[in-house]
């Protein structure tokens, strides 16, 4: 069975401010992506899929090195990337991974985990972890008009995985809606999964899957790089 990954890295990366693409951010040496390849490796995968930024696609493939990975021209968002991606992968993929390069410290037993319980039967598994900060909505205005019950609610991460047949057909139907003009609002895969039925599974996460986003997530990750294996 081929166990498959696909990592979105295809982001412009404007709230790092860097002015390149947020894969190609060094932490400790490396580069984002070449690290969160290296997880996935680590982590049980066979197969790599990278989708770049369109125009950075050698800068990325020189940035992965010696690593098994095949680049991919990737689009003008997430869901797009990912299906670029997706339609790259051999055939005999059974389940497959998703996972934002951005999310380069994910520690490979998150991985693991994630692999297995597709394995064991489950279409769609995401990493989730508690919600630590109170919950408000908020107006226009920024008012708070509500307190949300954090109990019921989980952050999630990458990487996701999927029976390969889910993913591609979750795609699919965000294809043809958006062919249709519809608003595809999902902002993970395992929501195009939810809005094709399918019943999404958690396992714990890792607070070391977080994206690196912003400059202060940036001189986090150095930080936990440099303080070494927690
Ligand atoms: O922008 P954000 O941090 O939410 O992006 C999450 C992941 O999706 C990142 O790894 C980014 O490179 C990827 N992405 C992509 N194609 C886009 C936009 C984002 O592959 N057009």
């Amino acid at each position: 069975m081929t166990v498959a990954a696909i990592v979105p890295a295809a982001g412009r990366g404007e709230r790092l401010g860097l002015g390149r693409p947020k894969a190609l951010a060094v932490v400790g040496g490396q580069t984002l992506v070449a690290r969160a390849v290296d997880g996935l490796i680590e982590g049980g995968v066979d197969v790599v899929v990278v989708a770049a930024p369109p125009g950075d696609e050698d800068a990325v493939r020189e940035a992965l090195d010696h690593r098994r990975a095949t680049v991919v021209t990737g689009a003008d968002d997430r869901v797009g990337s990912v299906a670029a991606a997706l339609d790259m992968l051999p055939a005999t993929t059974e389940v497959v991974v998703v996972h934002d390069a951005a999310r380069c410290l994910c520690p490979p037993a998150v991985v693991r985990a994630v692999v297995e319980a597709v394995r064991s039967g489950h279409r769609a598994v995401v990493p989730a972890t508690a919600v630590a900060d109170t919950l408000k909505r908020t107006g226009p205005g920024g008012q708070v008009t509500a307190t949300v019950d954090r109990s019921g609610l989980a952050a999630v991460q990458t990487p996701q995985g999927f029976a390969a047949a889910t993913l591609r057909a979750a795609h699919e139907q965000a294809r043809v809606r958006r062919g249709a003009g519809e608003p595809v609002a999902a902002t993970d895969d395992a929501g195009l999964a939810e809005d094709i039925g399918v019943t999404v599974v958690t396992v714990p996460g890792d607070p070391r899957a977080f994206k690196v986003t912003t400059p202060l997530d940036l001189a986090m990750a150095e930080a936990l790089v440099t303080a070494g294996p927690a």
